[in-house]
């Protein structure tokens, strides 16, 4: 049975890792207190005493705008631990999946990103993600980086959870209709995941980054949109349950500046590993019927 170590146990992402990958070996999930990112040491004693065949990283500084006046501390779980990992894995000969961000990307190219598209990032999140990338790439050995976006999940805070949260709060939500990504379930992410190991054979002849969303993308305002209208369907709320208006992002300004358009290409991971995620709405029904 392949050894498998989890950083980041109670995550959206690590949480339904473990489900997804109980079939495939001994999964070994830690939080903090059995790895803190923050702490290299930490992680080199997690990983030589687990001495894992696969370490997935599920641990991230996940929040956008607290990075930027965290940028050190984003800048040490995002940017340096995962090149810590990577020494780790390729020390024992493991495999190394890592998660990262279509926010390393401005979003102003006009066309879905591939992986061979330069990366720019608008915020400190998305350059200390891209930071992590760039120390698993240099150390190499047997590697994934999946890039995901818009994640949720039935735990932690995330964009659908909030929006039914307010929906029940407000007779109208504002929603900003000029930034876009692929909204993608944390158990499809894991799901996904779990098939790649399926296909260890092919990961150490075609380590790299890969780009790993639902397909489709949308804008805040119609996820948003469709979030309460599947509810409403779904639930059956009275069809005066909020509505959703649409507005620019101008009109809403954050600390951290978000990138418009960094929807990404999936066709790679399809192409190498044939893995194509469900469309983004079918993802968010499944999700909305089961919570
Ligand atoms: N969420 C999104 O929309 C999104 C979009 C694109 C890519 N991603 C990427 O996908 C991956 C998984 O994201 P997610 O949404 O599952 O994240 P999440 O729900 O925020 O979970 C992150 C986990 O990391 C843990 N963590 C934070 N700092 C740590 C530290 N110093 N040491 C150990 N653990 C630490 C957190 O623990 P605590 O609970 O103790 O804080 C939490 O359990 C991340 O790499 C993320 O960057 C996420």
């Amino acid at each position: 049975m392949q050894r498998i170590l989890v950083p980041g146990r109670n995550g959206q992402v690590g949480w339904e890792l473990q489900a997804a990958l109980e079939p495939l070996g001994t999964v070994i999930g830690l939080d903090r207190s059995g790895m803190d990112l923050a702490s290299p040491d930490s992680i080199r004693r997690a990983i030589r005493d687990a001495k894992p065949d696969v370490i997935i990283n599920a641990a991230a500084y996940n929040h956008v705008d607290r990075a930027e006046s965290e940028p050190d501390l984003a800048m040490q779980v995002n940017g340096i631990a995962p090149g810590i990992m990577a020494e780790e894995a390729k020390r024992l000969g493991a495999i190394l999946i890592h998660y990262s961000t279509d926010y390393v990307f401005d979003g102003e190219l006009g066309r879905p990103y591939s992986e061979e598209d330069a990366p720019n990032p608008l915020n400190a999140y998305g350059r200390t993600k891209l930071a992590g990338e760039r120390a698993i790439e240099s150390v190499g050995g047997q590697y994934l980086i999946l890039r995901s976006s818009w994640v949720y999940s039935a735990r932690g805070s995330n964009f659908v959870l909030t929006v039914l949260r307010l929906a029940r709060e407000k007779p109208e939500l504002a929603m900003v209709n000029d930034q876009f990504g692929s909204p993608t379930w944390a158990r499809w992410l894991a799901q996904a995941t779990a098939e790649l190991l399926r296909k260890r054979e092919l990961i150490s002849r075609h380590s790299g980054v890969y780009h790993l969303t639902a397909s489709g993308h949308a804008s805040r305002y119609e996820f948003a949109k469709a979030i309460i209208d599947i509810m409403k369907e779904v639930s059956g709320i009275p069809s005066g349950w909020a509505s959703v208006k649409a507005i620019g992002s101008d009109a809403y300004p954050l600390p951290a500046m978000r990138p418009r358009n960094p929807v990404i290409s999936k066709d790679k991971i399809k192409r190498v590993f044939g893995i194509e995620m469900p469309r983004w709405e079918d993802q968010l029904r499944a999700f909305l019927v089961n919570l």
